[in-house]
């Protein structure tokens, strides 16, 4: 891929994700895309224009071509206000060239205006889901997408915090294809309060034998199963399992290689029920591999959960997320951590 087609892309994939306006990037950056793909002609090369290459009439009109043309702002997809507010960030982009004859093309023009007043007719902040798209390159080759029905809006109070993809998840996401977690192909995969089940629903496309996607909420596990279907994968599963102990919701399945899980650490008493279910989860499976993402809000959250590891006679080690994601786009504040939780010995 060229540097013209990497930034369409690079567009593309934010827009899909839907990436909010202000961290919206439409430059390729040296740093957070130097392993995206390297070419002879990409950012950071002698040969770099000095006018960003949305500028470009040719760049334009494939942006508008892959990107814009077909929006379908009726069925959430993507809002109405969203699409507006990135569409008029890269029409201010361009216009802020106008002294290089720089010119925002018709296509894109018309665009802005028909979501002006789609906006402006009242399709405005909307509480229904909308579908996510994202998409990364495999690492045998081409391109693969998650999808994902999401609630954006709605991000507090149990249950409603799994109806979106949490930043710890893309973090995790990047850290599973960039090859430094555990290897997921042809192994059978927990993932723990999955939400979404973006995790989950990577490893099955990266080639895992099994996937069994858990939450202890049964509303979020109930609309697992439209993003399954929505995937079209096939080995992977979805029901209700709540960390601590007590009753069936808690039992922890056996015959697991990899346990997996997102952002589940936000609250001191979570991250004590947590570490009671990955303790049960290396009971029922002695051999598993136990990688958690947690995104660092307080140091009294991860602190507690530390040492509730500790409690259950876990050990852990953890490195920090990639702050440049290559695909799956997160802030670099605050920071993620990648924790590998084993037996103490
Ligand atoms: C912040 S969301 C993270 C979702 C997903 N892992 C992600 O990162 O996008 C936390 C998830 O943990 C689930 N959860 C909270 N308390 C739980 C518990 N006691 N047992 C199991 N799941 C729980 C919630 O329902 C929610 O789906």
């Amino acid at each position: 891929m060229d540097a013209k087609a990497r930034t369409v892309a690079l567009i593309r994939r934010q827009f899909q994700q839907l990436v909010p306006p202000t961290a919206f990037r439409l430059e390729l950056d040296d740093g957070a895309d130097a392993d995206f793909v390297a070419d002879a002609d990409g950012p950071g090369s002698p040969h770099r224009p000095a006018l960003p290459l949305i500028c470009l009439p040719d760049v334009q009109e494939r942006l508008f071509a892959e990107v814009f043309a077909d929006l379908n702002v009726e069925e959430n997809d993507p809002p109405a206000r969203y699409a507006f507010a990135v569409l008029k960030k890269i029409n201010a982009a361009i216009e802020a060239h106008a002294a290089d004859d720089v010119e925002v093309s018709e296509d894109i023009l018309g665009a802005l205006v028909g979501l002006m007043s789609a906006v402006a007719g009242g399709a405005g902040v909307s509480t229904d889901a909308s579908p996510v798209r994202y998409s990364f390159d495999r690492p045998d080759g081409g391109e693969d997408t998650i999808r994902i029905s999401e609630v954006r809006t709605l991000i507090s109070g149990f249950g409603s915090t799994g109806l979106r993809t949490w930043e710890a998840a893309l973090a995790l996401g990047e850290h599973l294809l960039a090859g430094h977690g555990p290897q997921v192909a042809g192994r059978r995969v927990l993932e723990l309060g999955a939400g979404s089940g973006f995790v989950g629903l990577l490893c099955s496309k990266l080639g895992a034998a099994s996937v069994a996607l858990t939450d202890g909420s049964p509303e979020v596990v109930g609309r697992l199963a439209g993003n399954i279907a929505a995937n079209g994968v096939a080995n992977v599963s979805a029901g209700v399992l709540r960390w601590g102990a007590g009753d069936e919701d808690h039992a922890v399945p056996g015959g697991v290689d990899v346990v997996l899980g997102a952002d589940l650490t936000y609250d001191a008493v979570l991250g004590a029920l947590l570490a009671h279910t990955l303790a049960a989860a290396l009971a029922a499976s002695p051999r598993a591999e136990i990688v958690i993402a947690a995104t660092v809000r307080s140091a009294e959250t991860v602190g507690a959960f530390e040492a509730a590891l500790a409690a259950h006679g876990l050990s852990h080690t953890h490195t920090v997320a990639r702050p440049a994601p290559r695909f799956f786009y997160y802030a670099a504040s605050p920071p993620i951590r990648i924790y590998t939780v084993a037996k103490c010995i």
